[in-house]
C-alpha cells in the first residue's frame, strides 16, 4: 500500500525513542508533504513527495491519495478493561443522585457487580461483547492495547477472561497485551479472610496462568478498602517469579503508596495517579516505570486531577490511556483521551499525541513494535480527514476527524 501527498506524516524517526521525557515530549518530528509505503504490514519507507521517484515494480499496489491529510501512528492504550460482562448504568445514576464511587463498592456494587456478572456469562458470550468493544476502539484508531482480567475474582473466572483476552490476541488484528489483575477486589466470599484470596491469587491462580501463557503483566488495585502497599508488594512479587511483569492500579482515590511500591518492584507502568505528591514524582524519576494518566476515569468519577503538567516539567514522561470499563470509564475513545490531555492537564498537542502513541506504547512494552512511524514498525495508522493541522485532533474534542484507519498495512472497516 502505498500513501501518498500527505500533509504532513507525524511522529517519524529513522531509530524510534523507547519514550519520551520531560521537555522532549515537545518534539514532534514531521514530514510536509510525504508519502508512506507499507509491505506485509510494516512501514517500509517514507519520504517527501519532492524525492518520490515512484514505485513502478509493485504487483497490486493500492494507492491512498492523503491530499490535505495528516498521517499518524495509531495511539497505543495501555490500560483497558474491555473484557467486561454487561454495564452499570445504576451506578452512574446513583453517582449522579450524590453516592461516591466508594460508597457505591462498600454496598456491594462497584468491581463486584461486575464480578456477578462475569461468573455468569459463558466464555463464548463475553467473547461476542468484548469482541465488539475491540472491533469499536480500533475504529476509533487504537493500533494497540492491554487488556485486564480483574472480575472473576475466583480460578475459574480469571481463566475465562484470560482465555478471552488470548483469543482476541489470536485474531492478530493489533497487538494486545494481557494483564492478570486478580487482586482487583476481595470477592465477597473472602470478605473476612483477605490473605486468603491473596493466597488463592499466589498459589492457585498465578501457577495455572503462567503455565498456560495467559498473561503478560501482573497488576493490582492498590487502594484503601482493595490492597494495601505490603499486599501489592507480595503478589507483584509472586508475579515476577512466574516471569509477569508489574503494572499498579495506584493513588486513585486516596495516597496508598501504590507509586513507592510499583518503582520498588519495578513495574512497566503506575496508573491514575491523582493523589500523586512530590516525594512521588522523585522516585518516579529514579526508575524506569511509566506514570499512566487515565483521563477518562478522573472526569466520569469527578475526581482530583493528577499533577501530570508538574511530572512533564520535573523531566518525567507521561503517558495517557483510556481505562475503557464499565464502572470507571465506559469509553475507549483515545482520540478524546488526547483532548483531554491538553484541556484539561494542559499538555501541548505535541506532548498529548507523545503521551498517548509512543509513551504509551513503552507502557506496555510495545515501543518496538508501534507507537512512531519507523522503517519496521507495524503499519498502524491513522488517516485523519481534510485538515490543516494536528492541533485540530485534540481541539474538536467531540467530532470524529479520523478518514480511515490501517492495520497491518490494509483498510478497516
Ligand atoms: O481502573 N480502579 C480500579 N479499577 C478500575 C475500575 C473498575 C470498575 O469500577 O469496574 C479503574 O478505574
Ligand atoms: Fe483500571
Amino acid at each position: 500500500m502505498l500513501l501518498k501527498n500527505i500533509k504532513s506524516l507525524i511522529g517519524v524517526y529513522d531509530n524510534s525513542p523507547q519514550k519520551l521525557a520531560g521537555l522532549d515530549m515537545k518534539t514532534l518530528p514531521l514530514i510536509e508533504n510525504a508519502w508512506l509505503a507499507c509491505e506485509d504490514g510494516l512501514i517500509i519507507d517514507f519520504g517527501t513527495m519532492e524525492d518520490f521517484s515512484g514505485i513502478t515494480n509493485w504487483k497490486d499496489l493500492e494507492v491512498i491519495d492523503c491530499s490535505n491529510k495528516i498521517v499518524m501512528p495509531c495511539f497505543a492504550d495501555s490500560h483497558t478493561h474491555i473484557v467486561y460482562a454487561g454495564s452499570r448504568e445504576k451506578e452512574f445514576v446513583d453517582r449522579i443522585n450524590g453516592l461516591s464511587y466508594e460508597d457505591i463498592a462498600k454496598r456491594g456494587g462497584g468491581i463486584l457487580n461486575s464480578t456477578l456478572k462475569i461468573r455468569e456469562i459463558s466464555e463464548d458470550e463475553l467473547f461476542e461483547q468484548s469482541f465488539l468493544r475491540l472491533k469499536e476502539v480500533i475504529s476509533q484508531g487504537t493500533g494497540a492495547i492491554e487488556i485486564k482480567s480483574g472480575y472473576g475474582l475466583d480460578l475459574e473466572s480469571e481463566l475465562k477472561m484470560l482465555r478471552v483476552i488470548k483469543r482476541l490476541k489470536d485474531l492478530n488484528f493489533i497487538p494486545i497485551k494481557a494483564t492478570f489483575l486478580g487482586a482487583h477486589a476481595i470477592p465477597n466470599e473472602f470478605k473476612n479472610n483477605n490473605e486468603g484470596y491473596i493466597d488463592l491469587i499466589i498459589n492457585s491462580m498465578l501457577p495455572v496462568i503462567a503455565k498456560e501463557g495467559l498473561a503478560d503483566f501482573i497488576d493490582v488495585f492498590c487502594e484503601k478498602g482493595y490492597f494495601n502497599e505490603y499486599q501489592t508488594k507480595q503478589i507483584l512479587d509472586a508475579g515476577k517469579k512466574h516471569g509477569l511483569i508489574p503494572k499498579v492500579h495506584a493513588e486513585q482515590l486516596s495516597h496508598s503508596n501504590g507509586i513507592k511500591t510499583a518503582v520498588l518492584c519495578g513495574s512497566i507502568s503506575v496508573d491514575h495517579l491523582e493523589f500523586c505528591n512530590e516525594y512521588d514524582i522523585d522516585l518516579l524519576k529514579e526508575s524506569n516505570t511509566m506514570p499512566t494518566i487515565l483521563p477518562g476515569a478522573a472526569l466520569f468519577l469527578n475526581l482530583k486531577l493528577p499533577p501530570a503538567r508538574q511530572m512533564i516539567d520535573s523531566g518525567l514522561p507521561i503517558a495517557f490511556a483510556s481505562d475503557y470499563n464499565p464502572g470507571s470509564c465506559p469509553t475507549g475513545n483515545m482520540k478524546l483521551i488526547l483532548s483531554l490531555a491538553c484541556i484539561q492537564y494542559k499538555l501541548t498537542p505535541e506532548e498529548a499525541i507523545n503521551a498517548t502513541t509512543i509513551n504509551s506504547a513503552y507502557a506496555m512494552q510495545l515501543e518496538n513494535e508501534v507507537g512512531t512511524i519507523t522503517i519496521g514498525k507495524r503499519a498502524n495508522l491513522i488517516i485523519t480527514k481534510e485538515i490543516n493541522s494536528y492541533e485540530l485532533l485534540p481541539y474538536y474534542f467531540g467530532t470524529n476527524l479520523i478518514d480511515k484507519v490501517i492495520i497491518n498495512g490494509q483498510k478497516w472497516d
